[in-house]
């Protein structure tokens, strides 16, 4: 059976991703099947970079396919910040209603409040070539939070074509329109065509 190995522990992913790789005939193997391999440092400039960097010391230590992905929210009149910093833009601690407080803070006066959300991906192939796939949500970050669902800045995070904030959307609605829904379309297109 082929094997792929998600760089991640995030329960959400590992679910959402399982879900879109097993009908393909993968064994998905997560971060939770190798705890002795330590943290990975997300320094990298880019998602891209963090994407990749996740991908290939993983498949390095592992010598097996690791699809790696790295995600965030970068807003135009703050010069596409948080970017790689959206889980930690209000410190260490990895707080959203903090991040939030701080995003619609430092938008306070701005008129252009539009934003995207960003998703990389890395595929990483022992003996081949790295690939690449992005995918974006486009939006703009409302005055006030609306809805519950989701995590991160869905709160804050408005779509125009539905009229609604992210958090407002279940997470069945969410996964078609966004970054990270549509970017995990685009690697088992590929994964498809091979
Ligand atoms: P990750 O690298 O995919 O775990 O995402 C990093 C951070 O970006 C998260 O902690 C969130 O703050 C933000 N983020 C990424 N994707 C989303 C999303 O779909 N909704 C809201 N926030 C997100």
């Amino acid at each position: 059976m082929k094997e792929i190995v998600i760089a991640t522990k995030n329960e959400h992913k590992i679910i959402e991703m399982k879900k879109m790789l097993e009908p393909l005939g993968y064994k998905v193997l997560t971060l939770f099947d190798f705890d002795e391999f330590p943290e990975i440092i997300e320094d990298g400039k880019t998602f891209k970079a963090n994407a990749f960097k996740k991908a290939k010391e993983l498949s390095d230590y592992l010598n097996k396919i690791v699809l790696a992905d790295d995600s965030g929210l970068e807003v135009i009149a703050l010069n596409n910040e948080p970017g790689v910093y959206s889980a930690r833009y209000a410190g260490d601690t990895r707080n959203y209603e903090k991040n939030n407080e701080l995003l619609l803070k430092n938008l306070k006066g701005k008129s252009d409040r539009s934003a995207r959300f960003v998703t990389s991906m890395c595929l990483y192939h022992p003996n081949n070539d790295p690939v690449f796939f992005e995918d974006y949500l486009y939006g703009e970050i409302s005055e006030k939070h609306a809805g519950s669902n989701g995590f991160g800045y869905d709160p804050i995070f408005y779509v125009p074509e539905l009229n609604k904030n992210l958090a407002e959307i279940s997470l069945e609605e969410k996964n078609k329109i966004s970054h990270r829904g549509k970017c995990l379309l685009k690697l088992i297109n590929h994964l498809k065509s091979k």
